[in-house]
This record gives C-alpha cells, structure tokens and sequence, in this order.
C-alpha cells in the first residue's frame, strides 16, 4: 500500500454549540469528539498524522497524551481548506495520499475509510470524497453534478433554493494526492457568503486542471453525521449508545432498562451479568461473569471479578472488588480500593486506598483510608481511619480476625495485629499486639432518678 497521510480538522470553535470548550472536546461515549474520527484513522497505520488546532489549541492537544503526531496550530480559523493548507509543512516531501477528516464527524469506521482510499487509487483520481443521500439534507454542502459527474460542492449557505434541493451531500471527508493538494489549496478564494477558504473547492479547481474527482457513498448515513449542536450530539450519544447496549446483550449480558444503561466505549462486561437502571459503566470499567448491580450504580476505571453484587446506589472509581463481594447499598469506593473475596461493604461506608483480606467486613457507616485490613475481620458500625491530621495522611494495619467495636476511631499511623479485639467506643493511638483486648478506661456513671429531676427543673424556669 502506498504512503498514508491523515490530516484531522479540529480548530473550529463549534459556535452552533455554544460553548467555552472546543466543539472536539465535547465527549461521546465518554471520549473527546476528535479521538473517535483520530482513532479510526489511525487504524489504518499512517505515515504522518497532523491535528489541526486553534481553539483551545492547548486543552485539545491535553486530551490526547501519545506523541505519534503533529499538532499543527491554525491561528485564526479561515476555513477548512485554509486549516489544510496549515499542514503544509509537516507533509513536505510527502507524495502518497492524504486523508482529510473532521473532528467533528466521530462515527466513521476505519472500513469506509479503506474503501475510500481503495476507491480513490482505483480511478487514480486527485481528491476523492465521501458522500451520502439524505432524508434531510439541510447544514450540508451539496455534490452539483453536471450529466452525472460531480462538478463541484456548494455550501448550504451559498446554494441557491433549487441546490438545496440536492440530498447528495458533501461527508467532509476526503482523500487527495499530496501533490495536487497542496498546489489547490492555494487557490482557493474566500469569494463566498462565509467569507471563508472552503476545502471542498478544491473538486472544482481538481476538475478545472483535468483531473478525476471520485467519491465513495456511504451505506449508513450514521457514519458521517456531523456534530454541530447539543442536540445533535445528544441524539449521537443516544444511538451509540443503543448501539453499545445492543452489543452487550447479544454477548449475553442482562440490562433490565437499557435506556438507562450508559456504558462507555471504553467498558467490558462478562456473560450472565444482571445490570439494572441507571448504571453508568465510565472509563475502563471490567465487569466480570455473574455480576448483579441492582441499580443507580456509577462505576468509572472501577474492575469487578465474577459474582460481585453492587446493591442499590454505588459509586465505585479506580478500584478493584474480587469475587463474590457484596457493596452497598450507598456505598463509595474511591480510587486505591482493592477488596479481597467474599468482602462485605454495607450502607454509608467510604473507602479509600483501603486493602480489605478475603471475608471481612464493614457493614455501617464507617470510613477506611489508607488503610490495608487482613482476612475475616469485622469492623464494626461507626469506625473510622483518622488518617489524616490537617498536615499529613497516615497509614493504618489492621490484621486478621480483628473485631473492631462499633464507634471506635483508630488514630493512624497504627498497628493492629491478628486477633485483636477493640472494645466498643475505643480511640485507638497506640499500636496492639496480636490477640490483645484494647478498651479505653472510662467509668460508666449512672444517676438515678435524673430525668425526672431535669424535667421538673426546665418547668419551672419557663415563664
Ligand atoms: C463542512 C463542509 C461541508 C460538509 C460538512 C460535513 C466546508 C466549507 N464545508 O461544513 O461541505 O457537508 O463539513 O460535515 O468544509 N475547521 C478548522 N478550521 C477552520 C474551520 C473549520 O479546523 O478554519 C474544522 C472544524 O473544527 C470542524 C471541521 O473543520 O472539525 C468542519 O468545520 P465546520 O465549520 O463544522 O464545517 P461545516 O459547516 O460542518
Ligand atoms: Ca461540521
């Protein structure tokens, strides 16, 4: 095959979605509009890669962290063939094929765009494009076609009444011949309603010079829809979402309510797991077989083994739950979080860089961080890891078969060893030696009567 380039649009600012952020950092599936259209492209193993950027140049190249491309800055944002021509530098020298994508247009497969090139070096043609027939044609550029030729692409806010008539429209995505490219880009003139370079001229000035002008029609129009509005990309979001759901209940995965099912590009669920409403599956989230997450759970970077039961209500974030385990309901597990076989987290319990052994517990409103916990141990209602002074974070060890009494609080950095016991309502500072009681002395005192007694005396001052 011959030399690949990829050119990628994304310096635009998307003034249609209103928005501080650049139009390509909008997410879809979770991942920044242009690393889906980048991402395709780089399927196909190309020589050179540039982006092109301008607004939010630095937030835009902050989203992608390889260093396999040229970033390539477009000052001010003239149009897209002027946003082309930008690029020029980074292809000197380069004589093979160049792709044209838009960072806007995420859902192209990295299939089209091989039929594309196969397409483009079959009819040995100077730029090729992607087009589609459309329902509703309206924001695109129409193919004019002159006896069934294309002869040149006009812009919606050029066309004249009967051109937007045209449902053959322009995909914004091309191949052409470095060394034609560049040469046109150069003539083309910003003599147009928007005042702007447009790219698709180039068909024009290709046609003018003689040369082929090929394109490629799309099957599935969802592929090349381009991303100009919030409700565009909400409409994507939805499709791709469906489209996600879809796939995982063919694999044989359970969602009780896939229209409130979010699972990300990114996730991956094993066989004969149970998911149900409003389950958000974020990052590189791995479920694993026969998991049962009953609900309103928010999972980001977070890795289950078989068999764990997320209950009602849970939000877990780079963290790891082995088989078997059971959390919630109303629990958090935050980044650090590795739990062992078999381990219970109840209501209102947060853990943090917490290490938990096989079988241990902590069912009730407790707090955990920064703390590593052996096997079968009970932590009991109301603990809490001070892990913290208000200057550093310190580390607790708790070892096996400890029962930690409710309300205790353990002042790190601590030790517990095996088998201890920590009486009900202790402040633990020192460390305890294995199979050791620790309680803090604290007389117990009773008077009788003293309600009563508190009662009457409140009476009588009230006036
Ligand atoms: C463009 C095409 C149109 C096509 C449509 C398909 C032009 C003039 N029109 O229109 O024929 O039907 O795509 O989606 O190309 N960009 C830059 N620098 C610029 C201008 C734009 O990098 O100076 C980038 C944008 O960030 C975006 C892409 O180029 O990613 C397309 O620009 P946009 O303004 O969205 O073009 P459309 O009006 O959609
Ligand atoms: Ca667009």
């Amino acid at each position: 095959m011959n030399d690949i380039g990829v050119i990628v649009l994304a310096a635009g600012q998307g003034t249609r979605m209103k928005s501080d952020i650049p139009k390509v950092l909008h997410r879809l599936g979770g991942t920044p509009l242009f690393l889906h259209a980048l991402r395709a492209a780089q399927q196909l193993e190309p020589s050179r890669i540039a982006v092109i950027v301008g607004h939010g140049a630095v937030a835009v190249q902050q989203a992608y962290s390889g260093d396999d491309l040229s970033w390539v800055i477009q000052e001010k944002q003239l149009g897209t063939a002027h946003a082309v021509l930008c690029a020029k530098p980074t292809f000197l020298g380069f004589t093979g094929d160049i792709l044209i994508l838009s960072g806007d247009v995420p859902l192209i497969h990295e299939n089209t765009l091989k039929r594309l090139i196969d397409q483009h070096r079959g009819q040995q043609a100077a730029v090729t494009l992607l087009t589609a027939k459309l329902e509703d044609p309206k924001g695109y550029g129409r193919i004019v076609r002159d006896k069934q030729q294309i002869a040149r692409i006009v812009e919606e806010k050029d066309a004249s009444d009967l051109q937007k008539q045209i449902r053959e429209v322009n995909a914004g995505i091309y191949v052409a011949a470095a060394p034609f490219l560049f040469p046109a880009l150069s003539r083309v003139s910003d003599q147009n309603r928007q005042r702007e370079y447009y790219l698709p001229d180039i068909v024009a000035i290709a046609l003018s010079e003689g040369q082929t002008v090929a394109n490629l029609q799309v099957d599935d129009a969802r592929e090349m829809t381009g991303i100009n509005t919030r409700e565009e990309l909400a409409r994507m979001e939805k499709s791709l979402q469906e489209e996600i759901n879809r796939k995982w209940m063919a694999q044989g995965v359970t969602l009780k309510d896939p229209t409130t099912t979010y699972i990300e590009q990114g996730a991956t669920i094993g066989k004969d797991t149970v998911i149900g409403p409003n389950t958000h599956l974020c990052g590189t989230t791995v479920i694993g077989e026969r998991c049962r997450i009953d609900g309103s759970a928010y999972l980001t970077d977070a890795q289950l083994d078989d068999e764990v039961h997320l209950r009602f209500s849970v939000v877990l974030t780079s963290c790891r739950v082995a088989n078997g385990a059971i959390i919630g309901p109303f629990a958090h597990l935050r980044p650090g979080t590795d739990l062992g076989r078999n381990v219970h987290i109840g209501n209102f319990v947060e853990a943090k860089e917490a290490r938990l052994g096989d079988g241990t517990k902590a069912n009730h409103l407790t707090y955990l961080g920064d703390v590593t916990i052996g096997r079968d141990s009970n932590i009991g209602a109301g603990t809490i890891t001070c892990n913290y002074d208000g200057f550093q974070k310190y580390k607790s060890k708790i070892g096996d078969r400890v029962q930690v009494g409710s309300d205790s609080t353990l002042v790190a950095p601590i030790t517990l060893g095996d088998d201890v016991y920590v009486a009900t309502a202790t402040t633990v500072r020192h460390d305890v030696p294995d199979g050791a009681l620790v309680f803090n002395d604290r007389q117990e005192r009773l008077r009788e009567g003293w309600t009563e007694q508190k009662r009457m005396k409140m009476k009588g001052t009230k006036k």
